[in-house]
């Protein structure tokens, strides 16, 4: 019988348009059932399977190719795709950027009711803020809320010193999300905005991110792009001017410290924490300091304290995690 794993997998390939997958777990599932003696089962699928490649096999010439979302070619060495299972909820952030959040999600599920009286759902949102408050963490988690795959573009493989040549990786990825739906991360998009990878030449960068604005501009595909930045300070006026939502993301709050910390540490009783000590000394650590200090605290309290979490453990490896050049 197909697994649940199997089953979930499917419904996501079918969601992203992308027939070979799709078609693939279903072989796995029939060679299942014939290991376990199910032949009829087995045969029925196999057959399905047959005509199903069959059509798919039409499809494709008479339209243009579907992008599918493992990738391959030249996009396999521009984006990864995954298909996490992070929900928002994973996320600590303030209630502001939740329920915006909440609501860009909301606009993709109801992206047909927002249809019949002719609107669409935002599609380019810029999440900008320091490094470890959880950008990367939420393009996952708006992926997982939407069961779409995430397609994180390798930037480092796009940007080449050759302008033709980054617009035309561009542009395959761009053509990526007409063909297959998904969420699209852009994470350090500020790389296009500087001179890196143009080797001195300020011109040549203008180049580079001006046509991948145009891109955004021309882009009508119903997928969902994210774009990350940890130096806003790089980006103009008329890159920002391109993204329907900003979010920004900043340092925890003290309470933030807290959640953060209980998150991550379900296996211990916290109840005796003094969480004002734990919070004024996390501050000016980011979110993700404070669950690596978190982790730290675990494993110091299995192997040194007999798996008690004391506030001295916590505190230490929140120091520990202050200390610069670690
Ligand atoms: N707001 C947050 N809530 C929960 N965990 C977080 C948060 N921010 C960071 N983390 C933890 O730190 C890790 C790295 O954070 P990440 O999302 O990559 O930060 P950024 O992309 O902003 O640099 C995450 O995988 C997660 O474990
Ligand atoms: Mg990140």
């Amino acid at each position: 019988m197909a697994s649940s794993k199997q089953l979930i997998a499917m419904i996501r390939s079918h969601a992203a348009g992308d027939d070979e997958r799709f078609l693939a777990i279903a072989d796995h599932i029939a060679s299942d059932a014939r290991k376990a003696g199910h032949h009829r089962m087995a045969d029925e699928i196999g057959t399905l399977i047959g005509s199903l490649r069959e059509e798919a096999g039409e499809r494709r010439i008479a339209s243009k190719p579907t992008m599918i979302a493992a990738p391959r070619g030249e996009l396999a060495s521009l984006v990864r795709a995954s298909y996490p299972e992070t929900r928002l909820s994973d996320v600590v952030l303030t209630d502001e950027i939740e329920r915006r959040l909440r609501k860009i999600v909301r606009e993709h599920r109801e992206r047909g009711v927002l249809a019949e009286r002719g609107l669409l759902p935002r599609r380019k949102v810029l999440l900008s803020g320091p490094p470890g408050t959880g950008k990367s963490l939420t393009a996952a988690a708006i992926a997982g809320e939407l069961g779409l795959p995430l397609f994180t573009v390798q930037l480092d493989g796009v940007i080449t010193k050759y302008m033709g040549e980054t617009a035309a990786k561009l542009r395959i990825v761009f053509d990526a999300m007409q063909g297959a739906r998904g969420v699209y991360f852009f994470d350090e998009v500020d790389a296009l905005a500087t001179k890196r990878g143009a080797e001195n030449d300020i011109g040549e960068a203008r180049r580079m991110l001006n046509s991948f604005l145009q891109f955004l501009d021309e882009d009508s595909s119903g997928s969902l792009l994210l774009a990350a930045t940890n130096h806003q300070e790089l980006l103009d006026r008329a890159f920002f001017r391109r993204f329907e939502a900003i979010v920004r993301y900043d340092l925890p709050p003290p309470d933030h410290v807290r959640r953060l910390l209980s998150n991550r540490l379900p296996q211990f009783d916290l109840s005796a924490v003094s969480w004002p000590e734990v919070s004024a000394a996390a501050d000016g650590l980011s979110q993700a300091d404070i669950v690596a200090a978190a982790d730290d605290a675990a494993r110091d309290a299995v192997l040194e304290e007999d798996g008690q979490l004391t506030d001295s453990t916590i505190l230490q490896a929140i120091r520990d995690r202050k200390q610069p050049h670690r």
